[in-house]
């Protein structure tokens, strides 16, 4: 949510909307610039998209220092005048701020009758930075650092010198040198653009940024010892003519071998057999398509696992009881490993002693630092709001840490996992194989498209796969859309199936095919269409025929029409698939 970026060095204006488009999956709804001149700050902010800010950035003259921001709104609409940054009264302060100040209320309720420009919860800072000033801008920022409630990056431009300010709580701030310029960014992937050498800022930081060094303070202001290290090599935003949401699907299959090696190549499961025969529970922890590839991934190994395993939403993981002790393993799947929600999860889970491990496709991610153990995923880059590869190669990465724990304890005999570890080389060509017959997907798109409401069932393993496709489908379609436990619907939900309604009936298990005949029957009858996703054809539905594939593997492929689907119905409505409405890429708010 919301990205930002400040930089000394050459050319600071050109990096900094360079930068802004790097970080616009962040959010997408207005951005802006500052830049220092001699003795004031010039500012340019519009609502709209990246592109718009650089057609009228163009008006800009390059600068030294610079900071910009991209913004996803929470407090107040979008508009101009609540775009990031914003100029203190006196024009001596320009900030950037992602995050939520809680306390914003009581702080402008402080400042009295001063005359505020825009809705947000961040002006508030601007204005207590000219209020504190008293010459040293250093204790000025640590001064408003300790006022502070809620999470937050905020960088801080000022007239008085050549140096940037950041201020650090529970939103990313990576710090980064290159041999021309100094950098803060929301975001590692971005900075390696141009560092080659970068710092994770610690929670509870203030940070002092010259153009060739960085101090780090507590909020008391005591300096603070932060390593720096190498990032990997930043990735480019893919150019492409078409949508990043396709492209990253026609990726899945080389990422799933990816997947697969990084998964050794990064050492497996790093436990002692001692410490994998105690564990007394796992908890697999993500929001969104995280969520349901732990979801996906334990309703698999709870076929070979002696031990209560259960996938929990992030959000409801940080403020319910979940017992956890020093046998307790909890795994941590995010796509960019900086979901707000997961990795408070996760530092609960440490705090209380118990084994933490990162799945993420994000090395130096904040979830990394988080956690004891990680294990990357391998996809590449993903940048389209709604999550592809990354769901694939998690399935993948989750696979094969549950049979590894599986077979320490003595549960899975080798025969399985060799059999199954070599099996997962058939996923790439099983994928290619649903890729090559995607026109018959967008064929039935067309009549998805015009459906009032879609509801995807499935059965054991496959109703996670149900949620998955749901959840991309209502995402950038906005077709209303549920996923149910195939059995469930004749609770209550049937109550809503008439011949406006399409069912996705998902069924890769042979064993339960009847029982799907039997629900498909239940929703024809009442007049909806139904589309079928199974390694066989089912009476009464249009089919979507997924290659034959172990069971254990086959909800890693069946995502892949679903996910054709979603993307093929909301191309048909128009809608902007890459960038959908009221969403952002990375959620790093509570
Ligand atoms: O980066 P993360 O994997 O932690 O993100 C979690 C969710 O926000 C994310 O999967 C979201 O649900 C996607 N937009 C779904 O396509």
């Amino acid at each position: 949510m919301c990205g930002i970026f400040g930089v000394i060095g050459q050319n600071a204006v050109s990096s900094t909307l360079r930068a802004l488009k790097l970080l616009e999956y962040r959010g997408y709804d207005s951005a802006g610039i500052a830049v220092k001149r001699e003795g004031f700050l010039e500012i340019c902010k519009t609502e709209g998209r990246i592109a718009k800010l650089q057609q009228l950035a163009q008006a800009l003259s390059e600068g030294r220092t610079a900071i910009g921001h991209t913004r996803w709104a929470t407090h107040g609409e979008v508009s101009t005048a609540n775009a990031h940054p914003f100029l203190s009264p006196n024009g001596k302060f320009a900030i950037v701020h992602n995050g939520i100040l809680e306390n914003y209320a009581e702080l402008k309720a402080q400042l009295g009758k001063e005359k505020f420009t825009s809705q947000t919860d961040s002006e508030v800072v601007a204005h207590l930075l000219e209020r504190e000033h008293r010459g040293n801008v250093l204790e000025t920022v640590l001064t408003v650092s300790r006022m502070l409630k809620g999470s937050f990056a905020i960088v801080v431009l000022s007239t008085e010198d050549n140096k940037l300010f950041a201020i650090k709580n529970k939103s990313p701030l990576v710090v980064g040198f290159s041999q021309t310029g100094s950098y803060l960014c929301s975001d590692i992937r971005c900075v390696a653009h141009w560092a080659n050498s970068v710092a994770v800022t610690p929670d509870n930081t203030v940070v002092e940024l010259s153009d060739s060094s960085a101090r780090f303070f507590t909020l008391d202001g005591a300096p603070l010892k932060v390593d720096f290290f190498v990032p990997e090599a930043g990735e480019s935003l893919p150019q492409t003519d078409g949508d990043l949401m396709l492209k990253e699907i026609t990726e899945i299959p080389d990422k799933l071998r990816r997947a697969k090696q990084a998964y050794f190549d990064g050492g497996g499961l790093q436990l002692t057999v001692e410490q994998a025969r105690k564990i007394r529970r796992i908890y697999l922890v993500g929001c969104g398509t995280a969520y349901n590839s732990g979801m996906q991934a334990i309703s698999v190994a709870r076929q070979w696992l002696d031990v209560d395993a259960i996938p929990v939403i992030a959000g409801e993981f940080i403020y319910d009881n979940y017992p956890v002790d020093g046998d307790t393993l909890s795994i941590f799947i995010s796509q960019s490993g900086e979901t707000a929600d997961t990795l408070r999860a996760a530092e609960r889970v440490r705090e209380m002693g118990g084994i933490t491990y990162a799945v993420t496709n994000t090395a130096g991610s904040s979830l990394t630092f988080a956690c004891r153990h990680t294990i990357n995923i391998g996809a590449g880059g993903e940048f389209a709001v709604a999550s592809t590869k990354a769901y694939n190669c998690q399935l993948v990465s989750l696979t094969l840490l549950l049979l590894d724990l599986g077979r320490m304890r003595g549960t899975v005999p080798f025969s399985f996992y060799s059999k199954l570890v070599e099996e997962m080389d058939a996923l790439p060509d099983a994928v290619s194989q649903i890729l090559e017959e995607s026109y018959l997907v967008a064929r039935l798109a067309e009549r998805v498209k015009d459906c009032s409401a879609v509801f995807y069932i499935g059965r054991t393993t496959d109703y996670p796969t149900a949620c998955e496709g749901s959840l991309k489908l209502k995402e950038i379609s906005y077709i209303h859309s549920e996923a149910y436990p195939a059995g469930e619907l004749k609770h209550g939900t049937l109550a809503l199936i008439d011949d406006s309604v399409c069912v996705v009936a998902i069924s890769t298990d042979k064993a339960l095919k009847d029982k799907m005949v039997s629900s498909v029957k239940e929703v024809t009858s009442r007049g909806a269409k139904v589309v079928s996703v199974a390694p066989y054809e089912l009476p009464d539905c249009e089919p979507l025929l997924l290659p034959a594939l172990h069971p254990a593997l086959a909800g890693i492929v069946a995502a892949v029409p679903l996910q054709l689907l979603a993307y093929y119905v909301a191309k048909r409505l128009g809608r902007d698939v890459d960038k959908p409405r009221n969403l952002a890429k990375s959620v790093t708010v509570e």
